[in-house]
């Protein structure tokens, strides 16, 4: 397999983003590498601490292990939102290929001071682990919102952004450009949307992107629920991965209950979950074709 930083930097040259779908149970897992490996995509799975704690950060890994041998194709493990360095050293000991130190609660100079041991601890080992870091306040949590209000204080400073990448020495760089985690549900209007989350701020990522340059890679937090132009247009100015979770959640949970409902019998999970893997699987895909990435594993 590549190494993750060139997974990376083919995005980053060839102008797409791969997607990172947070998973924490085998059939999340199963339905994201197929969708990968049916449109031929480089792709990113990741834990937050609670999912890694549901499933095990050793597990997961072999369980990757074995997915990547069996379809060979490019699959990053990467750790969502590690809070503190033992958290993160967690995630290196049981093999992730790369970890999200997220000190964006802390002031300015905690973040660098607390990034920078991260960077410094990875680097020591030498193993190609892709560090990535934060820096803005990014509002919700990966669940259904009744509003979440955005306040340009929270967005991602660009003098900050070049500071912070140059005195950490991360490869990534987690942005707030008004992005949020999980959706804001709204009543279905006659299009039949029902969910839609604000605008980007797209001056202020490309304000970013003409500070850090490619000095790093750029990460947009918050993928579901985001307009899907304003997706592809923060692509075009240079984000290179897009994390999405409540998406797959929702699909998940509410073909689950479905399924149930309609099948009142049923009582053998390899006959209930294959619908569930599938809905998932269509989330997934639809996805990995906006983030423009089919056939990247090619490029
Ligand atoms: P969503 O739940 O909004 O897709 O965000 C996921 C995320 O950013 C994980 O870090």
């Amino acid at each position: 397999m590549l190494s993750p930083y060139k997974i990376l930097k083919s995005a980053q040259l060839n102008h797409y983003a791969i997607g990172a779908f947070n998973a924490c149970n085998l059939e999340l897992i199963k339905a994201i590498v197929i969708s990968a490996h049916r449109l031929k995509s480089s792709v990113i799975i990741a834990t937050s601490e609670g999912e890694s704690e549901f499933i095990g950060m050793r597990k997961i890994r072999k369980i990757i292990d074995v997915w990547q041998e069996e379809l060979n194709i490019p699959i990053i493990l990467h750790l969502d939102h590690g809070h503190s360095l033992e958290k993160i050293k967690e995630a290196i000991n049981s093999g992730y290929d790369s970890v999200h130190f997220d000190g964006s609660s802390l002031c300015l100079e905690d973040n660098i001071k607390t990034t920078k041991k991260v960077v410094n601890y990875v680097k020591k080992k030498n193993s190609g682990i892709i560090v990535e870091g934060e820096l803005g306040y990014l509002r919700g949590s990966s669940e259904l919102h009744s509003g979440v209000e955005i306040k340009e204080d929270d967005l991602t400073d660009p003098d900050e952004a070049l500071e912070f990448i140059e005195k950490t020495g991360v490869d990534s760089l987690a942005v707030a450009i008004g992005n949020i985690h999980g959706i804001i549900k709204k009543q279905s209007n006659s299009s039949g949307l029902k969910y839609r989350n604000p605008h980007l701020y797209l001056s202020r990522l490309k304000q970013i992107k003409e500070k850090v340059e490619d000095k790093v890679f750029l990460v947009l937090h918050g993928g579901s629920g985001t307009p899907e132009g304003d997706i592809k247009k923060a692509i075009d100015l240079g984000i290179i991965k897009v994390n999405i979770n409540t998406e797959l959640r929702i699909a998940f949970s509410n073909t689950l209950r479905k399924i149930l409902k309609e099948k009142k019998n049923e009582i053998v999970p390899y006959r209930i979950m294959p619908a569930v893997i599938d809905a998932v699987e269509k989330v997934v895909m639809e996805k990995i074709k906006l983030f423009g990435s089919v056939n990247s594993i090619l490029k």
